[in-house]
């Protein structure tokens, strides 16, 4: 039997969402290249296109943005379970896995269309009401009048958010929402594929992105930039984490064996915004420890080229945003959701049902023995 270990290198089925090229280093979401996409498009365009196939006009964007609006106030019982969580300090992803679950206690539950629109709405309501209570704060109403990632920061802060950090995290969201079959994307295909909800693919898609090998590694990556601290200890501390067999957060990938293009958008991104934000000594710290890295790397695995994944400049660019590191997982959540789902609608239309098969290395020809009997 041809066992592919991980499912490495095998394709399990067609998509018109995005592309993922590893050798070449270029993703393209639903036919743009991320690069260009990124930056120009509201998180709103973004998820119309990958649910609808086309950039929308004027008056869909309108009406798509209003429905997403009016869908951000939460169940009073997913705001009980958040109080609840909040008073056990529960990591924010499970938090939101949690929260996740209990959307299906709204009114229209059940429903593909409505479902889709609810739990792309609610997530970053159900992020953002989460971490105030952990700070002992109140849950803001939220407000109908302002865009969704916009809407995110009010609801985080209380406070009506400059437009470029804005635009730093709609770039920052629009960037993450798809990627191929990655380990989340795949539970949620599998998930619906047996025609179950979407409630139940997209809960379990956050289970899975919540791990450090997919979508757990930023907050690692930015400690580690921390940890080093200045430009001359890269080299040592590195060293030392490899010499211990550490992986090195924010470099490697299963696909790309070159830089991921993500991290060039998003580099390009927290650039911008360090410069106006007048401190640009984080950002060139973390510059000189991915050249340090990568020298390393390279030294340490030969054979295996590991380049600087989305992650490591994901960090960066939320940390200049004013986001706490608790976040950036959850915020990952907050982007991919709309691939996710976009992903269910893909597999509802013309999927099959997602059932690989293993290989039984076990033993055989066992024998029963009696309780009694056995040593
Ligand atoms: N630092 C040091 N060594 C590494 C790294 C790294 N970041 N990444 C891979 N390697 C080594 C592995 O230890 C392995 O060595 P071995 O053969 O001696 O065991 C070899 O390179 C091959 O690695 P694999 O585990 O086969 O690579 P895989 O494709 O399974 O893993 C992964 C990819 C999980 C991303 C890995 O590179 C990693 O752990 N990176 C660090 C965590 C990280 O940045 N995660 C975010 C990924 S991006 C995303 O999901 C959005």
């Amino acid at each position: 039997m041809d066992t592919k270990q991980g499912l490495e290198g095998v394709v399990a089925a067609t998509t018109r969402l995005s592309s993922v090229d590893g050798e070449a280093g270029v993703l393209l979401i639903a036919g743009f290249p991320v690069e260009d996409l990124a930056p120009l498009a509201t998180f709103e365009e973004t998820t119309w296109l990958l649910w609808n196939g086309a950039l929308p006009g004027a008056a869909d964007l309108a009406a798509f943005r209003s429905r997403l609006a009016a869908r951000r106030a939460l169940p009073a019982a997913t705001l009980d379970l958040l109080r609840a969580a909040a008073q056990r300090r529960v990591p924010v992803m499970d938090a939101l896995r949690m929260a996740s679950g209990t959307l299906s206690l709204t009114d229209s539950a059940g429903d593909t269309g409505q479902d889709a629109v609810i739990l792309v709405a609610a997530f970053p309501a159900i992020v953002a009401a989460y971490w105030r209570m952990l700070e002992g704060k109140e849950p803001l109403a939220p407000r109908e009048d302002l865009g969704h990632t916009a809407s995110f920061l009010y609801l985080l802060t209380g406070e009506e958010p400059a437009a470029e950090r804005v635009r730093g995290l709609e770039t920052y969201l629009n960037t993450v929402i798809d990627h191929g079959f990655n380990a989340s994307t795949f539970t949620a295909r599998v998930i619906i594929s047996t025609r179950s909800d979407l409630v139940s693919a997209v809960t379990g898609a956050v289970g899975a992105l919540k791990g450090p090998l997919h979508g757990g590694a930023p907050g690692p990556a930015l400690d580690m930039v921390f940890e080093i601290g200045t430009a001359d200890r890269a080299e040592p501390v590195l060293r030392e984490k490899l010499a211990r067999g550490e992986r090195l957060m924010g470099f490697g990938h299963r696909i790309y064996r070159v830089r991921d293009p993500r991290a060039d958008v998003l580099a390009e991104a927290a650039a911008r915004f360090y410069k106006n934000a007048g401190d640009s000594a984080l950002y060139d710290l973390a510059r000189s420890v991915e050249a340090t890295a990568l020298r390393l790397l390279r030294e340490h695995k030969p054979d295996r080229p590991l380049d600087t994944n989305v992650e490591f400049y994901t960090a960066l660019l939320l940390h200049g945003l004013g986001l706490p590191t608790d976040l950036f997982t959850p915020l990952f959540a907050v982007g991919r959701v709309s691939g996710w789902i976009a992903h269910c609608l893909e597999q509802l239309a013309n999927g099959r049902l997602i059932r690989p098969q293993s290989e039984y290395v076990g033993e055989r020809d066992r024998r029963w023995v009696p309780v009694e009997e056995r040593r």
